[in-house]
């Protein structure tokens, strides 16, 4: 089995189809590609690579959950191909994608008066709401960035570079497990 249909099989439940985790409040946490060492919260100090770390902890709970050996070489090696919200923070940040100047970093202030703060984005109740990070990633793909310039009395002199589906996911990733 490879590490995508083994991820699939025993992670993706608790981590997501992207590795963003659950909304806040956090149980499960976001599995970021670009994190080299991890602790476990029971054991802060210690610091192991992914391959170890999964080895060691994942799944939790009874240890015939765990994926060791090739399992957790396979499955580390598909995680490094998943979105980085660190990729997708610099991105939303960029004068290139201006999410940050219309709606505010971290998602609150922005020129639009858009705000995209997480509980904006679980409200289904309220007619707001993704339900999955995939939905998210795909009204930024579709719809962002805006190419309106003018917001106020400000006007914006960027010529906006469209967000492609890279691009989409890095960014609904970080805004899913950051905001
Ligand atoms: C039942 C839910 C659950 C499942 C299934 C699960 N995890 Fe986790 N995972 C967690 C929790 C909870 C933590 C936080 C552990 C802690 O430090 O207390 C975690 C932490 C992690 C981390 C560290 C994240 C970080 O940056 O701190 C990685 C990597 C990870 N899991 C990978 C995996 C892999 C790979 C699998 C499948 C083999 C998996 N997990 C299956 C719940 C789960
Ligand atoms: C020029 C201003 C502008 C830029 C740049 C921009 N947006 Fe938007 N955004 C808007 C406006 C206006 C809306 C509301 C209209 C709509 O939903 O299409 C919106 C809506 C959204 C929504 C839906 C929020 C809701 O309340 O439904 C998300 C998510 C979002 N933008 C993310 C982004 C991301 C990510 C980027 C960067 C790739 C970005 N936006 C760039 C102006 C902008």
């Amino acid at each position: 089995m490879n590490g995508k249909t083994l991820y699939e099989a025993r992670c993706l439940v608790c981590h997501g189809s992207l590795g963003e985790g659950d909304y806040a409040p956090i149980s499960n946490p976001a599995i970021d590609p670009d994190k080299t060492l991890i602790s476990h919260s029971t054991a802060p100090s210690v610091l192991l690579s992914l391959e170890a770390y999964i080895a060691a902890y994942m799944a939790p709970g009874a240890l015939s959950k765990r994926c060791g050996g090739q399992c957790a070489a396979d499955v580390a090696a598909y995680i490094r191909t998943l979105p980085s919200a660190v990729t997708g923070k610099t991105q939303y940040d960029s004068s290139t994608h201006a999410c940050a100047t219309c709606h505010g970093a971290n998602g609150v202030g922005g020129l639009s008066g858009i705000d995209i703060p997480t509980s904006y984005l679980t409200d289904l109740v309220n007619g707001g709401g993704y339900l999955t990070v995939q939905d998210l990633s795909a009204k930024i793909f579709t719809s962002m960035p805006q190419t309106k310039t003018v917001y106020k009395t400000k006007t914006l002199n960027t010529k906006f570079g469209s967000c492609d589906q890279a691009c989409s996911d890095a960014i609904a990733k970080y805004i899913w497990s950051t905001f």
